[in-house]
This record gives C-alpha cells, structure tokens and sequence, in this order.
C-alpha cells in the first residue's frame, strides 16, 4: 500500500519506518559507498539547523583512498565500526569561530539590505556570543553539530547505506590529523558503509517511550 503523502511528496509513515531502520552498525562489507551518496548525505547533514545559524559545524571526510586514512582509524581507537568502514567522517564542532560567524551574518545582511537582521547579528548574537564562557561556547555549538550528524546518518539509510556513529575517539589525534585548533571539539564521528548482520550487536533496545515522554 502506498503511504499518504500528505500533499507533500513524502510519507510519514516512510520518515518513520527511515528512522526504525536507522541502526549502529559496527561491522561493513568492502562494498563502496558511490560519492555521490555521500554528498547528499552532507548535503542533508547541511541543512540541519543551528543556533541562531551560525551552523558551527565543519564534515572532515576522510574518503576511502585517503593517505589519511590509517590515521583516522586509529584516532577512532581502531574500533571495528571505523576499521572496516568505507568512508569516515569527523563532525567537528568550531566555537572559535562563532564571533566570525555572526559577523558573516551581519555583512550577509547588510548586503541583502536587511538592516533588522544585520542589527540583530551585530548587536546581539555577536555580543552574546562573545561573552559565553568557553564550556557555554562548547556546548552550544556541539548541539548543533550533533544534529548535522543525525541529519547525515539518516541520509545515508535512505539511501540504503549503514552507518555508527561514534565518540570513542582520541580527540586530540583528530585535531592534529585536521590541523585544527585546541578549542574545535569532535563533537562525533560517523562510519559508512554497506552493514553485515553481524554489524548488528542485538535487537533494537529502548527504554518505553512512555518513560521518555511528558505529556503536559
Ligand atoms: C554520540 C554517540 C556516540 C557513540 N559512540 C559509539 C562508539 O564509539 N562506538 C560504537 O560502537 N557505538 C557508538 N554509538 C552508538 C550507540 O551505542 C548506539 O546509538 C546505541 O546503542 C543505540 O543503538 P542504535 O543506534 O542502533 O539505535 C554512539 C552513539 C552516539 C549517539
């Protein structure tokens, strides 16, 4: 049966089944993940909102041929998720780079000859930002990247590829293998690849929902 689509073109029920069938998946075949592929799924990782969007992400893709690619496995602890993946990817967190961000709304626009919104960037997020303490700073930019990672991961289901995502990583060797300053955060890294059933650790588990859920 086909799903209502709402007059929209796309299914409820199909976002529901993608996010069912979204799992971790530890183990890959040698199957390659075509490019293009991958770039949707960044395309979609982009689309994620942010703060105030200033989209502090940066997607460090470390592509299957990479002569970094040794590196970044063992900056993922060389756990099996990242040792037999076809593609890896570092979603890196830039709270360096807020004030810069903000600016680059302001100047965005001015351009568009927007004064309310260039006034907003320049006399509050700007401020605002720039006076967080760094664990605020941290903080507020990891939630957003977090949710480019999601965002990516479920592209990559729907196109019928599998990926984990992980934070058992050396922080520190990802930041020296990227060049990236002390204060860049990786917020996560994400695996790909075509799963094997024994990629799978166990079935499904979460908690009841209704344990999760208020209701008010
Ligand atoms: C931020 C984050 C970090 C994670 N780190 C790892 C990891 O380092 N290694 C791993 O095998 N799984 C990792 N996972 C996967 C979780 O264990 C997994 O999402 C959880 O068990 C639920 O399973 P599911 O994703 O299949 O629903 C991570 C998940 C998240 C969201």
């Amino acid at each position: 049966m086909e799903d209502a689509k709402n007059g929209t073109g796309w299914s409820a029920e199909g976002f529901e089944r993608l996010a069912e069938a979204r799992r971790s998946v530890r183990r890959f075949s040698d199957v390659p993940v075509p490019e293009e592929v991958m770039r949707k799924a960044f395309r979609s990782a982009h689309l994620a909102p942010s703060s105030n969007n200033l989209q502090p992400w940066e997607f460090h893709w470390v592509r299957s041929g990479s002569p970094q690619r040794e590196a970044a496995v063992v900056a993922c602890l060389s756990q099996p998720a990242a040792a037999t993946s076809a593609e890896l990817v570092f979603f890196i967190a830039r709270p360096d780079l807020l004030e810069a961000r903000a600016a680059a709304m302001v100047a965005h626009f001015e351009a568009a000859e927007n004064a309310g919104t260039a006034s907003y960037y320049r006399d509050q997020v700007g401020p605002s930002v720039a006076k967080m303490d760094s664990a605020k700073r941290s903080a507020w930019a990891d939630k957003s990247v977090a949710l480019a990672a999601q965002q990516f991961m479920l592209a990559i289901k729907a196109s019928g590829f599998d990926s984990c995502p992980m934070e058992g990583l050396d922080p520190d060797k990802v930041r020296t293998l990227f060049d990236l300053p002390q204060e860049a955060l990786v917020t996560m890294a994400v695996s790909v690849g075509q799963g094997i059933p024994e990629g799978l650790y166990g079935p499904r588990l979460r908690f009841p929902l209704a344990d999760h859920l208020r209701e008010h």
